[in-house]
């Protein structure tokens, strides 16, 4: 039987590629340290790294049980704060915690603890927002103010004995403040050559690596 090139090449690579099921699905995506209003008014801290931004929107998928995504459906209100590699130790420091008390009996289990102030245990500086309520984290260098706009379950089957699912939040980035150190003087471009994310790649902290080259729509 014939075979055009593309499949003779595809049937090359499957002896390349073996069939797996990993407990994630974390191929690399940033990590942002969401805050967002508590009930009595102080700002909690949540570390994640489920986020996409296209336009002026930004998607975050929150676990049900974690106080970000209470007190994000409930005050409409959110900073996405995004840290650089150095700050990865400060994030560890609280990702073993939640604003959630009692603490869900399914992270309990695997020793979680309720903190109150996670600015204090991460040794994060808090700084004002300018139209929103929860606070920013002043060592973050990049961070989005936003409002919430639409919400909604994961779609399809979810399996019953999972102790939680999740809420896919759309919230539009309404103010987005950079330090200056890595804005190009007299722009609104952030100097990539400055600037890199801290990234959760399957349950590791990493930074960027060398610059590898730009799209033909880089601006800078
Ligand atoms: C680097 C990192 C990335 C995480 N990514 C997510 C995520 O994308 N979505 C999520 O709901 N939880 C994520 N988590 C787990 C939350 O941080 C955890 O549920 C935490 O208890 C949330 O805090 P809260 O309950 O005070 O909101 C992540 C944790 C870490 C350390």
């Amino acid at each position: 039987m014939l075979m055009n090139t593309a499949l003779s090449k595809s049937v090359e690579s499957d002896r390349e590629h073996i069939v797996i099921k990993p407990s994630m699905l974390y191929v690399g995506t940033p990590v942002v340290l969401v805050t967002s209003l508590n009930p009595d008014g102080t700002t909690n801290i949540s570390p994640m790294s489920s986020a996409w931004t296209l336009f002026d929107r930004v998607v975050l998928g929150l676990t049900s049980t974690s106080k970000g995504r209470e007190n994000a459906m409930r005050e409409r209100q959110l900073v996405l704060n995004f840290p650089s590699p150095d700050l990865w130790q400060k994030i560890e420091a609280i990702a073993p915690t939640t604003g959630r008390d009692p603490v869900p009996p399914h992270k309990e289990k695997i020793g979680y603890r309720f903190e109150s102030d996670k600015f204090d245990v991460a040794g994060f500086t808090p700084q004002a927002a300018e139209l929103v309520g929860p606070l920013r984290i002043a060592e973050c260098p990049i961070q989005f103010e936003a409002e919430v706009v639409a919400s909604h379950e994961p779609g399809g089957e979810w399996p019953s004995d999972r102790p939680e699912n999740f809420r896919i939040i759309e919230a539009k980035v309404v103010r987005v403040h950079a330090h200056r150190s890595i804005v190009m003087p007299g722009s609104s471009h952030i100097d990539t050559t400055r600037w890199s994310p801290l990234l959760y790649v399957f349950r590791h902290y990493f930074g960027l690596g060398p610059d590898l080259g730009r799209t033909f729509k880089a601006e800078a």
